[in-house]
């Protein structure tokens, strides 16, 4: 059975309880990360820790641990499951309080990690289509109130397709879980950091491991019809990790395989992933 950190204590997940006025659960008022274990190690960890206390403070909520505090806790929760590639979730939420927008105290910070079982292998190929980014213009925070990526990704599978990939005015934002990468003629482009998309991790990886052979251009906006002209798209995710999209819209992308820019992103990732 899994064990689970709640608020200082590991315990089996069946007995690990929030109280139903936690304002994670009313308002979804909250915020998560996901950080990747592979062979049994934090993957970017100090990557991931610092977005996470990004997302913390940009919503307000006192940072409950130091990143030593993080890090011995993930070990010893990694440790406790036997876990050799897996991801972690951690969460913190604002707390248990009367049901206020704004709480006459504010309440400690309810805290909560978990081991989820890794995807393995190589990614597969996917369809994607291609939808109105209907979230909200913080997204570059790690808020738990993912009722937009829930409907998204819900209208992605009634259209048959495994994925979305968002589109705010003409201009791609990201995927519903996922960043994205486009070649456009002989660039490998991935939308420009805004507000309306996660810096993602993997995102500034596949950024940083290119570099001595491809420059990717990180700094313009990726447009609607650039996508649908790609030769190549794939998505980055530190679960997903780099999957190729070979259809979107119901239309091949490129020779409707994954091609070589992905290949060569795709290797430089697992031996730096392995290394
Ligand atoms: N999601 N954009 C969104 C909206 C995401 O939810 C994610 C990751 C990413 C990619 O970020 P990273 O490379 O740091 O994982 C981009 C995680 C995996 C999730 O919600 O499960």
């Amino acid at each position: 059975m899994s064990i689970v950190y709640l608020n200082g204590a590991f315990l089996p997940e069946r007995e690990a309880m929030v109280p139903v006025l936690d304002r994670g659960f009313i308002f979804g008022d909250g915020v998560y990360e996901v950080i990747p274990v592979f062979h049994g190690r934090l993957f970017r960890l100090a990557e991931h820790l610092r977005r996470f206390a990004r997302s913390v403070a940009g919503v307000g909520i006192g940072m409950p641990l130091s990143d030593d505090g993080w890090r011995a806790m993930l070990e010893e929760l990694l440790a406790r499951n036997g876990a050799g590639s897996a991801s972690v979730y951690l969460q913190v939420t604002r707390g248990v309080a009367p049901r206020d927008l704004i709480p006459p105290q504010p309440p400690a910070p309810t805290v909560f990690a978990m081991v989820m079982p890794a995807r393995s292998g190589v990614p597969a190929p996917i369809d994607a289509v291609v939808l109105d980014d209907i979230r909200w213009q913080r997204c570059d925070l790690k808020v738990i109130s993912l009722l937009p990526n829930v409907l998204l990704k819900q209208e992605a599978l009634a259209r048959g397709a495994a994925d979305a990939i968002l589109v705010r005015n003409g201009i791609v934002t990201e995927g519903v879980s996922s960043n994205v990468f486009a070649v456009v003629g002989d660039r490998l482009k991935t939308p420009a950091q805004t507000a309306y998309l996660l810096p993602g991790v993997t995102r500034d990886l596949v950024i940083e491991l290119l570099a001595p052979e491809l420059t990717v251009v990180h700094d313009e906006p990726l447009t609607v019809a650039e996508l649908h002209g790609a030769s190549e798209i794939f998505l980055s995710s530190s679960v997903r990790e780099l999957a190729p999209v070979t259809r979107l819209d119901g239309v091949a992308v490129g020779a409707g395989v994954p091609g070589p820019v992905w290949r060569l992103a795709w290797q430089r990732y697992c031996a730096f992933r392995d290394g």
